[in-house]
């Protein structure tokens, strides 16, 4: 099956009431990992990339194994641009293939960003390929907002409708209150399905997107620092958030610090346990072995696979 766009998947969510998990890849070792994984629960699957892992791994290179996945599975599978900064990035991406491209244009004011947006959506659309985009503010925990502030970082409602009308776009992150990496929460971990259920009231067709949604699994963490590592009261979204998340009307919950931090954990413990080992398969493949068992589990438990239709 060739790359598919997300349209099929988003559909299928909503109607299911699951989100679709998508991971951000950077190596062969990732990719095996969450394909193998996703293919095993007969799930589909969103591959995305950022700007940072286009620098890191070279494009042709993420291309050609994102094709040797598709050849040898019989999944779904989407391949997304994550934050894309700027229009010239995400025409990159379109005319590499990609099939779905995410422009973030959340730093810029609310008429900046509609602009954006709508000139991706336009060049994006005439090719085929589907476009996220992005309107709020995700938090980070060292953010010290009171309360007035934080209700302006959150998603507005109303404007998330005039932004889908205005500029076309497919599906839209909003800011509930996760934020990205490994520390996401000071205390009990909040995020305001109020205002995702308003934005749902005010477009019901839009597929919704949550970034920094990894759960931040504490094994990993506890793994990590077991084997040398450093990474004190790391805090994710609970599974059940997450699965409420998907029921209220999220089509795409997006993971990456859960990945690393499978990768991380496992080749530290090697590491840890055989220091004479240097054979980077030895400590790849416990890593990638990691990887496929984080992502099962998340598509058993969390997300949407064909398995739950
Ligand atoms: O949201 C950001 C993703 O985790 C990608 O991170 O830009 O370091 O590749 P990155
Ligand atoms: P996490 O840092 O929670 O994994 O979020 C990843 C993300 O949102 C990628 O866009
Ligand atoms: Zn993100």
């Amino acid at each position: 099956m060739p790359l598919v766009t997300t349209k099929k998947m988003f559909e299928k969510s909503m109607k299911e009431g699951f989100a679709i998990g998508a991971f951000n890849i950077n190596n062969m070792e990732i990719i095996q990992g969450i394909v193998d994984a996703a293919s095993e629960k007969n799930s589909p699957v969103i591959l995305q990339v950022s700007s940072g892992a286009i620098k890191y791994a070279r494009m042709p290179y993420l291309i050609k194994m994102v094709e040797a996945a598709v050849e040898t599975t019989n999944i779904p599978i989407a391949l997304h641009l994550d934050h894309g900064p700027d229009f010239e990035t995400c025409k990159e991406c379109v005319d590499a293939g990609f099939t779905s491209v995410m422009i973030d244009g959340s730093k810029y004011s609310f008429e900046e960003n509609v602009e954006l947006t709508k000139k991706v959506v336009d060049y994006a659309h005439s090719k085929g390929v589907v476009v996220e985009a992005e309107l709020g503010k995700l938090a980070g925990i060292e953010d010290d907002v009171n309360v007035a502030e934080g209700d302006a970082m959150y998603t507005d409602p109303d404007q998330a409708k005039e932004f889908v009308e205005r500029t076309g776009c497919d599906s839209l992150a909003i800011a509930i209150g996760t934020s990205h990496g490994a520390y996401k929460f000071k205390g009990e971990a909040k995020l305001r399905f109020d205002i995702l259920q308003k934005i749902k009231e005010k477009i019901p067709n839009t597929p919704i997107v949550l970034h920094g949604a990894s759960t931040v699994i504490p094994e990993l963490v506890e793994m990590c620092n077991k084997f040398g590592g450093d990474i004190p009261g790391a805090k994710g979204v609970p599974n059940e958030m997450l699965k409420e998340a998907g029921r209220l009307g999220v089509s795409k919950i997006n993971v990456d610090t859960d990945i690393r931090l499978a990768m991380t954990a496992n080749i530290r413990k090697v590491f840890g346990e055989k220091p004479s080992e240097f054979d980077p398969r030895k400590y790849l493949s416990p890593a990638r072995d990691a990887i496929k068992e984080i992502v099962e589990f998340k598509i058993e438990n969390v997300f949407c696979s064909s398995n739950k239709a």
